[in-house]
């Protein structure tokens, strides 16, 4: 099947609310963002969400979320639930990003439980997984990752799996400058579908995205997303700039 590439920014911890704003107002004034076969999405502090739902409306540009809690609601300070994403805008939200892993001590067993409660949820989640630059050079980044997407996706039912967007960002590119060769992600990516194949089966491998993450920017960004695995990017700095986001989304678009 023909998968819809994905192009989703992960603006991490930038912009107040009035930056988000002007942002969105910029993005639009550019033209259509997106077109029939590439979606775009923004995934912003959870804080910005609401004010920008109401910009974003009937633009094709979906709105996510970096991190949620696993619980419904309860006594739980300073957490936010995936329904409460879902009610303030948000159709996506990231799990398991390496930087919520190395600076918030998020386990595989907590990031098992995130995925298995955006599942159950109008949320449709991306993935992270990527192995570090010492894995890499020791020719382990397959193990790695595939251990990685083993722990979050236990007791994933299919139907979950088929939302799912897998997002590969091996550690040592992102922020770095550094992006992976086209190469490297492209058999990345076919690894993850085929690991995500022998979990679940080859409807549940095709229907799943699989997104490369790590310093793309508008040169990168055709290259790394051509080939037939890859299914779009994750873009983490080259997102704050709506004129480079807007390159980024053409130069994938106008190419697929
Ligand atoms: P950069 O694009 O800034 O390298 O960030 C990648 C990333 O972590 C996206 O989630």
């Amino acid at each position: 099947m023909t998968r819809r590439k994905l192009i989703a920014g992960n603006w991490k911890m930038h912009k107040t609310t009035a930056q988000a704003i002007q942002f969105a107002n910029e993005l639009l004034s550019r033209g259509a963002v997106g077109s029939a076969k590439t979606e775009v999405c923004l995934c912003v502090p959870s804080v910005h969400l609401y004010a920008l739902a109401g910009i974003f409306e009937g633009s094709g540009v979906k709105l996510g979320a970096q991190n949620v809690y696993y619980e419904d609601e309860g006594a739980y300070t300073g957490e936010i639930s995936c329904g409460m994403l879902a009610g303030a805008g948000a159709g996506y939200v990231i799990v398991g990003h390496s930087e919520r892993r190395a600076l918030f001590a998020e386990t595989d067993d907590i990031i098992n439980k995130k995925l298995l409660a955006v599942c159950s949820s109008p949320l449709n989640p991306i993935l992270c997984v990527g192995e570090n630059l010492e894995q890499r050079e020791a020719g382990a980044e397959r193990q790695a990752v595939g251990d990685q997407l083993e722990a979050a996706l236990r007791d994933i039912g299919v139907r979950g799996v088929q939302r799912l967007t897998v997002a590969y960002e091996p550690l040592w590119a992102i922020g770095t400058g550094k992006t992976a060769l086209p190469g490297q992600a492209r058999e990345m990516c076919a690894f993850i579908r085929s690991k995500i194949e022998s979990l679940y089966d080859g409807h549940a491998a095709d229907r799943m995205r699989c997104i490369y993450g790590g310093s793309v920017d508008p040169v990168t960004a055709h290259d790394i997303v051509s080939g037939a695995d890859v299914d779009g990017a994750l873009v983490g700095g080259a997102s704050l700039k709506p004129d480079v986001f807007f390159d980024i989304v053409n130069s994938v678009s106008n190419h697929t």
